[in-house]
């Protein structure tokens, strides 16, 4: 038997949150492995740079700029993505935002409708219509949610951000149970401290230095041993586990939410 080391030619992935940081290193990822892909991410500019960063490893990579929290544009990109690859074979539902730990007196209706539609909402509907795609082309998918060790033990005390990633893991199990007669799977992964834009902006909200808040943090959980390994997680680290979970090796995986956190999390 011929044995390929690309494990994804010929297959079509959709991933949200594309733009920067985890998502768009899981583009590349699949591209190289021979994968086309459909990106969605809010931010126009990234998104693309991401698209022609695929199109240099030889694959299709199609932006589709979008806003998760408006149901009209979600479903408009799935139609848009539908159009151009018709089928898909694992769907990356990794598009994210925090609440740079708000107070709990200073939270308004808002920040919670507005994390709660993009962490928990979004990835319910994308995969209920791309879902039933696969269910309606027989195709044994893939779905996996970026979840995060703070949905697991909350340790840093926000409370929308934290409390949506436990609700995804939540929904990550729900669909992995009712998608498992499909042999469609549903896994999550759980980062931990992963060095991504998500984190500068944070820096940004909250009027610090550039680069100050994961610095601080890495710093201080290595210090307590809460981070194991001594370093800061990369956007490679947590695509090489998704990567892991779209293959047919993790075929008999579903309902995992599965930890790439150096340590920080062990359940
Ligand atoms: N970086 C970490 O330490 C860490 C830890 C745990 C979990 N996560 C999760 O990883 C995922 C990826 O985040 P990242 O760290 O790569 O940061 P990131 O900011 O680079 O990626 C998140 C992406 O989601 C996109 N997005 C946000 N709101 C959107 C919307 N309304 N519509 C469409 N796209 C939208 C952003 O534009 C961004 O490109 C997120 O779900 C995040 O919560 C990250």
């Amino acid at each position: 038997m011929e044995m390929s080391d690309k494990r994804f030619v010929g297959k079509n992935v959709l991933i949200t949150g594309a733009a920067t940081g985890i998502g768009r290193a899981t583009a590349l990822r699949f591209a190289h492995e021979g994968a086309n892909i459909a990106l969605c991410d809010i931010k126009g500019r990234e998104l693309q740079e991401t698209a022609a960063m695929i199109a240099g490893t030889g694959q299709k990579g199609l932006p589709i700029v979008c806003d998760l929290c408006n149901m009209k544009d979600l479903e408009r990109m799935i139609d848009t993505a539908l159009g151009q690859f018709l089928t898909f074979d694992v769907l990356f539902n990794n598009a994210g935002i925090g609440d740079t730990n708000a107070y709990f007196e200073d939270i308004e209706a808002d920040l919670w409708d507005r994390v709660y539609a993009v962490n928990v909402k979004a990835p319910f509907f994308i995969s209920k219509r791309i879902a039933r795609i696969m269910i309606d082309n027989g195709i044994k998918g893939r779905i996996i949610n970026t979840a995060s060790t703070e949905g697991k033990t909350n340790r840093g005390g926000s409370i929308v951000y934290a409390s949506s990633k436990s609700a995804l893991i939540g929904l990550t199990q729900a669909l992995a149970v009712q998608l498992a007669p499909y042999e469609i799977t549903v896994n999550a992964v759980c980062p931990g401290l992963i060095d991504t834009p998500i984190w500068h902006r944070a820096d940004k909200a909250m009027e610090l230095p550039d680069g100050s808040a994961i610095k601080m943090i890495v710093e201080s959980s290595i210090e307590s041993r809460i981070l194991k390994l001594p370093r800061v997680g990369t956007p490679d680290d947590v695509a090489g586990a998704v990567i892991f979970l779209a293959s047919e090796d993790a075929a008999y995986m579903t309902g995992q939410a599965i930890n790439v956190c150096g340590g920080i999390e062990m359940h």
